[in-house]
């Protein structure tokens, strides 16, 4: 029997080519299959952060060589499980740090000066003249950052924001790095002092619903709050209430629970508001670097080697 690799999602081509390289047969998860089905027909799987690798998934599959995930975040893994049944896992670090850290300014930008509100009013045929009081934002320079998890992302996402705007750079982070230009905080202090929050932490116990009502009502600088995190880092009921009573400027959010958001969800209505669908790492070369590193983890789950990228 050939070796084959159960992608759940087609994925960049860069992995496609690797495996025709090594003479490894791919199947594409179609529409109406079930992935924990097919993927018994198959030795190895790179899944989606939008697939739920979990227990049952993993016994139901315990005969995987690899499991590769097309993402750096793997919240959506049972890892203890996997390495209960010594199932290899990866994950796709590093090359997609700068396309994410690009996306939370981009987000930034666009909150700061009213971008959704000001394209609608251009396409909509509402811009009749120059106003003198139209669409008065916020300048970013010298403003001060709290970076909530203070890993590759974040860093790279506040050195961008320090480099740009000269801003003060605060950080919460279970260790302390060793940087002049970024102080860690402890969370309230973040929180009080933030002119903008962003957040790049993983999502797990400790950082579940992390952006609570009660974080929302210890901002004192009504900050712009961006999230290409995870969306169950922030409490979405209490983030709708901060913005009904106006505890912040304004939310860039990549991420949102649950993906994707329902159409009718109040968020969308928010002017202050920009929602984004989980775009973080959607450019070409982070897309393709991810497709290789998990072709390359695959193979060496298949030989019975390590997994460059394991994640235990
Ligand atoms: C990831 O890969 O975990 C990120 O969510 C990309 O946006």
């Amino acid at each position: 029997m050939k070796t084959s690799v159960m992608i759940s999602k087609n994925i960049h081509q860069r992995a496609f080519d690797i495996f025709k390289e090594h003479n490894i047969l791919t199947s594409v998860l179609k529409t109406k299959e079930s992935l924990m089905d097919e993927c018994q027909k198959h030795q190895a799987l790179i899944c989606m952060l939008s697939d739920t690798i979990d227990e049952s998934f993993l016994k139901a599959n315990s005969h995987l060589k690899a499991i590769a995930n097309y993402a750096v975040g793997y919240n959506n893994i049972d890892l203890a499980y996997c390495k209960k049944l010594k199932i290899p896992v990866s994950n796709t670090p590093d090359v997609l740090t700068n396309a994410t850290a690009e996306l939370a300014f981009s987000l930034l930008l666009a909150c700061s000066r009213h971008l959704k509100s000001a394209l609608h009013n251009a396409e909509l045929g509402q811009w009749k003249a120059w106003e003198p009081l139209g669409f008065l934002g916020r300048e970013l320079h010298g403003q001060t950052l709290g970076v909530i998890g203070f890993g590759r992302i974040g860093q790279a996402f506040a050195k961008l924001c320090h480099q740009a705007f000269n801003m003060k750079v605060v950080y919460t982070a279970k260790t302390e790095k060793d940087f002049t230009w970024a102080q860690r905080v402890k969370h309230a202090e973040l929180m009080q002092n933030s002119d903008i929050i962003s957040l790049h932490c993983p999502l797990n116990q400790d950082t579940y619903k992390l952006l609570n009502k009660q974080s929302f009502q210890m901002m004192q600088k009504q900050p712009i709050v961006i999230n290409t995190a995870r969306g169950e880092v922030i409490d979405q009921e209490a983030l709708v209430e901060a913005l009904q009573e106006n505890q912040i400027y304004a939310a860039g959010l990549d991420v949102t629970t649950p993906e994707p958001l329902p159409r009718e969800h109040p968020l969308y209505l928010a002017p202050n508001v920009l929602i984004t669908p989980h775009i973080g790492s959607a450019t070409e070369s982070a897309r393709s670097a991810m497709a290789e590193i998990c072709a390359k983890n695959i193979i060496a789950g298949l030989r019975g080697q390590a997994l460059p990228q394991s994640l235990y």
